[in-house]
């Protein structure tokens, strides 16, 4: 791996069959786009390779297995696993929460027991969490935010308590784009014996990720916002947790043995993959691993982090303007126009050929403490580049002279 940062920008929309040309797709957060490579190896494993995994004798099975499980491999070197049995193939971001609030929290939370959220967090990141305290009658905290919107951890530090046994928390804010010192969230977490889980789905398209150095004890995303398949994604966690967790759904695949009378259950990850698995969305996202790799996380950072001062600089030059969440904030920017609701700023900028997202983003806590119904919010990805952000300002400045 080369220690010399290239920070020559991205020239990537070529690869990106489903941007025409003149579109500016600013809405990455939502969802990427999906380049050839990732297309391509879809298309290969619809149309010449498939079969089904874990039960064929036959070749073909065989070898889809094979491959399958190698994407299982690839991704736990992707985000620095101990080893790919740390790694278990869910729906997305959204179930593998479920999964951690439906198994480990039923197991291991007593009445009483508390966990600690943030004001900033994605609604997947805090129903599970409601749905869980229906069960059990754990306490839920909500940790607020620094003036520029990041999870205020001295705050957090202040709230954390013996009762605390779960922190969850986001990596990089949906909404805001700012990031989250993950470090020191898990030593915190760790100080008072709780476990951190933190949402990636916004942190593993657009920084290097290494849960080993990061010290988290769960960690998941969603394929299709790392420019894989959608119905796709990912939980990771340490492998005593996983090793002590009971299954999250019944079926076929988890099993060791049943009777009518008892059934044993598969190790990890098995035992958490009920069903057929999404065999053609794992090969998709072993493909879009391989993508991400070969231009390198840092580059793809450093690229967002140029396009969003670009963004910021340029808004902030409109009088009506306002903007969210720190100036370093990882690929995403979140704006509001002064007496203009967002979805009009999202209309008329989409007469210009430009996507972005208005709305509560799923993050209605979040809105709440904003004291707004809803953001504009710009989100870059590999693809955009200076012309993207000219297209957004442009539209902008024509939203203000309509609205007067
Ligand atoms: C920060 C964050 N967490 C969780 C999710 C949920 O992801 P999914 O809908 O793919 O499960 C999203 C998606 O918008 C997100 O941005």
């Amino acid at each position: 791996m080369s220690t010399i940062l290239d920070t020559r920008p991205l020239d990537l929309v070529a690869d990106f069959p489903a941007i025409p040309e003149g579109w500016a797709y600013l809405d990455t957060a939502a969802t990427s786009q999906k380049p050839k490579p990732v297309i391509d190896a879809i298309t290969r494993a619809y149309g010449e390779t498939y079969a089904t995994v874990h039960r064929g004798v036959y070749q073909r099975s065989a070898d889809m297995t094979l491959a399958y499980e190698a994407a299982r491999a690839r991704i736990a070197t992707f985000i620095g696993a101990g080893s790919s049995d740390e790694i278990v193939f869910v729906r997305g971001a959204t179930e593998a929460i479920n999964l951690v609030a439906q198994s480990w929290g039923v197991s291991f939370l007593r009445p009483g027991d508390r966990i600690l959220l943030s004001q900033l967090e994605h609604h997947s990141n805090i129903v599970p969490w409601q749905l869980l305290r229906d069960r059990v009658a754990i306490e839920i905290d909500v940790c607020p935010l620094t003036a520029d919107g990041r999870i205020d951890l001295d705050a957090a530090e202040a709230m954390l308590t013996p009762q605390h046994k779960l922190v969850s928390l986001g990596h990089v804010s949906n909404v805001l784009g700012s990031v989250l010192d993950v470090r020191r969230a898990a030593d915190l977490a760790h100080a008072v014996g709780a476990k951190l889980l933190v949402d990636g789905c916004q942190a593993v398209p657009r920084l290097p990720v290494d849960v080993a150095a990061l010290g988290a004890d769960f960690y998941v995303f969603s394929g299709h916002k790392l420019y894989g398949p959608t119905g796709i994604g990912v939980l990771w966690a340490r492998p005593e947790l996983l090793d002590a967790m009971p299954p999250y759904q019944g079926g076929g695949s988890m099993i060791d043995r049943v009777t009518f009378a008892r059934t044993t259950y598969a190790p990890p990850p098995g035992r958490f993959e009920a069903g057929t698995p999404h065999i053609i969305g794992v090969v998709g996202l072993h493909a879009a691993v391989d993508y991400v790799e070969s231009i390198g996380l840092d580059r793809i950072h450093a690229h967002e982090t140029a396009l969003v001062r670009r963004a910021r600089e340029a808004l902030s030059q409109i009088n009506s303007v306002r903007l969210f969440g720190p100036e370093d904030s990882a690929g995403i920017v979140s704006f509001a126009v002064e007496g203009v609701h967002p979805h009009d700023i999202a209309t008329i900028l989409d007469e210009g050929n430009v996507a972005i997202r208005a709305g509560h983003h799923c993050a209605q806590p979040l809105m709440d403490a904003l004291g707004v119904p809803a953001t504009a919010r710009a989100s870059f990805g590999v693809y955009n580049g200076p012309q993207d952000i000219e297209a957004l300002v442009k539209g902008v400045e024509r939203v203000t002279r309509i609205f007067g």
